[in-house]
């Protein structure tokens, strides 16, 4: 390989003389805009449209095909009218591409090959939203980083990772793709993914591009249905939505993908004030946007644009820089230049930014590093196994643990292990699986078999989730009916000491185009619960799911219940190690928890109404048929141990601009086995020039602590945590009295106040 690289590169330098090629060197900082300059001053306007155009490689759709036919595709890569593909994988099929553009064209600048590397690229991990819970960033760095290197393995250098939309609705399917309901635990993870992915630098061939996505709003889709309209003012933009993206920007991403969804009636990959004033303007951000999935044609429909010139013509100004399988740019984009409709430098702005990703990734260097062989045979996957096996564990949540039934107690000598999902091995492989093998997980059943326990374990499905084929592109069609399983599973559980239920929702049940209506177990799996019950009530309830569910009645009869999510190709033993006590659970929930589907959107960070009593005759921020509030709240979840979180002090009761105070609080395990807690600080601004919300993350910490062990948890309280987007438009911290609030949970919170004063 490297010897063909050799006969291309010399051909590339005599075409490129105005660029300095040192093969081997890394490409500085400095020079990277110098030799990006060089190249496109070489380059025709065809040749430039070109690099804006991103196509699929055909045979792992994620979206409608483009009417662009293979033959059309290897004539324009030929040609070097391409700048990027997706979908195509393995070494020998992005050799095959590259060396088409690169043997071929006149230019000679190399594709770049993106893929939906969302939890894992072989190796799987949790899904999104369970990895988040485990609220671990070198956990979610971790994990990145192993997906990176899997992912050049196979020619891929370029994630559409991660996604970092905030999502308050359960009934959203791709509530599972990100990392919940808030604005500063999703930037955190943002920064972590975004680190573990690049690494440290771009040019080492073991990292791959990250995108940031999607720019901005999609996650808060009308009523949860997917691609929807977003409505949401200045405000819940600048200090919800934005703050994640704006971290992952500072923390050099790649690429920004923008989205599907219109805000307030404008098309996001449309919006020149989101992508032109906000992130390449008062952000100074540098890489490249690329539009989601055909998003640039999709705003015909939306009733933007006439025609894919006229939207090629909206997207180009707005700042999109390249077109996803949309083929709105190579219809118009020339057009519009010659007819003066578009001035070139917006075309030239738009292949700065790709070439300088393309020349930060050492691709100019080397078309093919990331086609290695030998990296390729060198990958540790049984290394990788074991961390997945960890980030599992470390993501699962207890949510209910009456009379400690767990950890499973050595008087159990049998135990049935029941449900659809209990000898699953592909869903908890979820969706965006990547290159995950078909059913190949650990299963619950699996697990408690490898677990080695002294208990004899017995296994019944009860009741399918669902019959026949499903995939990315076609859900699972539900088991409404077949009930012949039921009488075996009684007739296990009747026998058992213990039952282990395994529920919930199929893999292809959330992610894209997956919202739902109704988010409580689907078809029979509520019964066979029920039913079960009414023969041994030692139930330990294991939930497998992407998305919150809607779990009342369980909560209320079931005495356990463990938060499992899909957890990846080591899921079932990471349960076992959580339900035999091996290890202690620490995860805390990313989103809250509903007690009726009528609750969504659900979210702890809430604003106060006018009328916030608990008085029922005045009009109060709830419904009157059922309780208030979530069923399991936003932070929470439980340990085999206890921790007391002892009385809160602050240094100082008043905070004077440009300094700081610190928040104590002592915290003891007071139960007898060694834990984890994540200790979580919340802030609420009382009196603001805008509303603010009732309380807002602003700091966490896992603390693990031996029995009997206490450790004084500090945090330093500072103006830039109190900043907001304010009614004069500006990021600032306003005086006033402020809540400090420290807790295991959003609602279980030691409150203290304090003054800033600037
Ligand atoms: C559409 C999805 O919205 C986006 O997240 C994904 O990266 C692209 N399709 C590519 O598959």
């Amino acid at each position: 390989m490297r010897k063909n690289f050799i006969i291309v590169s010399s051909f590339l330098l005599g075409t490129m003389g105005a660029i300095s090629q040192n093969s081997g060197i890394k490409s500085s900082v400095q020079n990277v805009e110098t030799k990006v300059d060089s190249v496109l001053n070489l380059m025709t306007l065809e040749e430039k449209v070109g690099q804006m155009v991103q196509y699929n490689g055909s045979w792992d759709l994620t979206g409608p095909a483009s009417e662009v036919g293979n033959k059309e595709k290897e004539d324009r890569l030929k040609k070097g009218l391409v700048g990027s593909m997706l979908n195509v994988l393995s070494i020998e099929a992005t050799e095959k591409a590259q060396r088409l553009n690169m043997e071929n064209s006149r230019m000679k600048i190399p594709l770049m090959f993106g893929y939906d590397v969302i939890h894992g690229y072989k190796t799987i991990f949790p899904v999104p939203l369970g990895e988040t819970a485990s609220w671990d960033l070198e956990a979610a760095k971790e994990s990145a980083r192993i997906a990176a290197l899997e992912s050049v393995a196979e020619g891929v250098n370029w994630t559409f990772s991660p996604m970092i939309d905030i999502s308050r609705d359960a009934r959203w399917g791709r509530i599972m793709e990100g990392s919940g309901e808030d604005t500063y635990l999703t930037s955190k993870i943002a920064v972590a993914k975004i680190k573990g992915y690049q690494g440290e630098d771009l040019s080492d061939a073991k990292t791959i591009a990250a995108t940031a996505k999607h720019f901005a709003g999609y996650g808060l889709a009308e009523a949860g249905r997917d691609y929807n309209a977003v409505h949401i003012g200045k405000n819940e933009l600048h200090n919800a939505v934005l703050p994640p993206f704006k971290a992952a920007a500072d923390a050099g991403v790649a690429t920004f993908m923008n989205s599907f969804n219109t805000i307030d009636g404008i098309p996001a990959t449309g919006s020149e004030r989101l992508q032109r004033e906000i992130l390449k303007g008062a952000w100074d951000w540098q890489g490249f946007v690329v539009s989601d999935w055909g998003s640039i044609s999709e705003m015909i429909p939306h009733g933007f644009a006439r025609d894919k010139v006229h939207a090629a013509e909206i997207a180009a100004k707005a700042g999109s820089d390249m077109d996803m399988e949309g083929g709105a740019y190579e219809a118009g984009l020339e057009q519009l230049v010659e007819e003066g409709k578009i001035d070139e430098s917006i075309i030239d702005e738009a292949v700065r930014r790709i070439l300088r990703v393309k020349f930060k990734m050492g691709l100019f260097d080397d078309p093919y590093r990331y086609m290695d062989a030998e990296l390729a045979a060198s990958v540790p996957f049984e290394d990788h196994k074991n961390t997945a096996r960890d980030i599992a564990k470390k993501s699962i949540v207890l949510l209910k643990n009456e009379n400690d039934l767990l950890p499973i107690k050595s008087s159990v000598k049998k135990i049935a292990v029941i449900g659809p999902l209990a000898d699953d091995k592909d869903t908890p492989i979820g969706n965006w699986r990547a290159q995950g093998e078909t059913n190949s997980a650990v299963s619950v059943l699996e697990g408690l078999k490898n677990a080695d326990l002294d208990a004899e374990i017995t296994y019944s499905k009860g009741v399918t989730l669902g019959e026949g084929e499903r995939s990315f592109l076609m859900p699972l069609k539900i088991n409404e009916t077949d009930r012949s399983g039921i009488p075996d599973a009684v007739a296990k559980a009747k026998e058992a000491d213990l039952v282990v239920m395994a529920l919930g929702e199929d893999a292809f049940q959330s992610g894209e185009g997956r919202s739902q209506a109704n988010i409580g177990l689907a078809g029979l799996q509520l019964e066979l619960l029920k039913e079960i019950r009414e023969v041994n009530k030692n139930i330990v309830l294991v939930l497998i799911n992407g998305r919150p569910l809607e779990i009342t009645w369980s909560s209320e009869n079931i005495p356990a219940i463990v938060e499992a999510w899909q957890l990846g190709s080591e899921s079932g033993n990471a349960i076992a190690d959580v339900l035999t006590g091996k290890y202690n659970p620490s995860g805390k929930l990313p989103v809250s928890f509903p007690r009726a589907v009528g609750q969504e959107p659900l979210y702890y960070n809430r604003m106060n109404t006018g009328r916030p009593s608990n008085d029922l005759h005045v009009t109060y921020s709830h419904y009157t048929d059922i309780e208030n509030g979530p069923l399991f709240p936003f932070g929470f979840g439980l340990s085999y141990t206890t921790f007391d979180y002892g009385d809160v002090e602050l240094s100082s009761k008043e905070l004077q601009a440009g300094e700081g105070i610190t928040l104590s609080v002592p915290l003891t395990n007071s139960g007898d086995i060694k834990g984890k807690e994540v200790v979580q600080l919340y802030i609420h601004d009382l009196v603001a020039s805008v509303a603010r919300p009732i309380k807002e993350l602003k700091g966490f910490e896992l603390v693990e602590l031996a029995p009997g062990e206490t450790k004084n948890v500090e945090f330093t309280i500072d103006e830039k945590m109190l900043e907001f987007f304010n009614a004069s438009d500006k990021w600032e911290a306003e005086e006033g009295e402020f809540e400090l609030m420290v807790g295991g949970n959003s609602e279980d919170l030691k409150t203290i106040k304090f003054n800033y004063v600037k």
